[in-house]
């Protein structure tokens, strides 16, 4: 399934969870974000994979104008709909994909992306497009799971995408900083947000199947004790599984 098919079809599907979510609603990542991205008012806008909107609508009230750009169309209804519920006016979103921003060259001087890039298939290719699209000394600010080691990657993409399957990868924060040099970026500023996600309302969320609950705990109950506690993952008494933890880097990148 292509990259847009699997996400827009994931996203659609789960549209009305995901708005009424208060962790991405307004998560710990967010003012992280807002802080790291420093809005002015003279500030033109990008933030990609923009979903519901809850990134844009967040900055909106601060900069001059904001584009939130999402593949899903769904998502994207319900980001203009709380747009008009809160009168923000400076705010329009759009279908377009985050490999092949649908923009001019340096037409913004700020690129968000929150809870996202791991979905991409191509995260050079979104890299190379942010910079394309960014004035000259612009900043893109990330906020995004990441892997705690190599390691551990494999298993888990496998587990996230057992319970999403438009999840594509949860690369280190090294394999990202190492990325973002290449596209051009300085690597300015950086922090890890934790998540603890319960892990009966994060399968609900995603509408995974009771087959599927089963093969995720399954999959916790292989790992090693010290892997078990590099994901964060909580257990009730009788060694039911209740949490696990995400970690969220954000990071500030300056277009050289
Ligand atoms: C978890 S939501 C994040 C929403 C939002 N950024 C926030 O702060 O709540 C992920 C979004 O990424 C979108 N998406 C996934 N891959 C994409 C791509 N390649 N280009 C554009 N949007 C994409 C999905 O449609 C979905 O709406």
């Amino acid at each position: 399934m292509s990259d847009s098919t699997s996400s827009a079809r994931q996203f659609n599907a789960h549209a009305d969870q995901y708005a009424a979510s208060e962790v991405h609603r307004s998560g710990p990542s967010l003012p992280v974000l807002i802080a790291f991205a420093a809005p002015t008012p003279d500030d033109v806008v990008l933030d990609v994979a923009t979903g519901t909107g809850n990134t844009a609508l967040a900055l909106a009230p601060c900069v001059s104008r904001v584009t939130g750009l999402d593949l899903a169309d769904g998502m994207l209804a319900h980001a203009r709909d709380r747009a008009a519920r809160e009168g923000i006016r400076n705010a329009q979103f759009q279908i377009g994909s985050a490999e092949q921003l649908p923009f001019p060259d340096a037409s913004f001087t700020l690129v968000t992306s929150r809870h996202a890039p791991h979905h991409f298939r191509d995260l050079s290719r979104f890299l190379a497009e942010a910079a394309r699209v960014l004035t000259p000394g612009g900043r893109l600010v990330i906020a995004d799971q990441v892997s705690p080691t190599p390691h551990l990657q494999p298993w888990i993409d496998a587990y996230q995408r057992r319970r999403d399957p438009s999840h594509f990868a949860q690369r280190t924060a090294l394999e990202w900083r190492d990325l973002a040099e290449r596209a051009g970026f300085r690597w300015a500023e950086e922090t890890l947000v934790p998540y603890r996600l319960d892990f009966a309302w994060w399968t609900a969320q995603s509408g995974s199947s009771p087959e599927a609950v089963q093969e995720l705990r399954k999959m916790v109950a292989s790992l090693t004790p010290d892997e078990q506690a590099a994901i964060g993952a909580e257990f009730s008494t009788d060694g039911q599984l209740l949490a696990h933890v995400d970690q969220m880097m954000v990071v500030r990148l300056e277009k050289q």
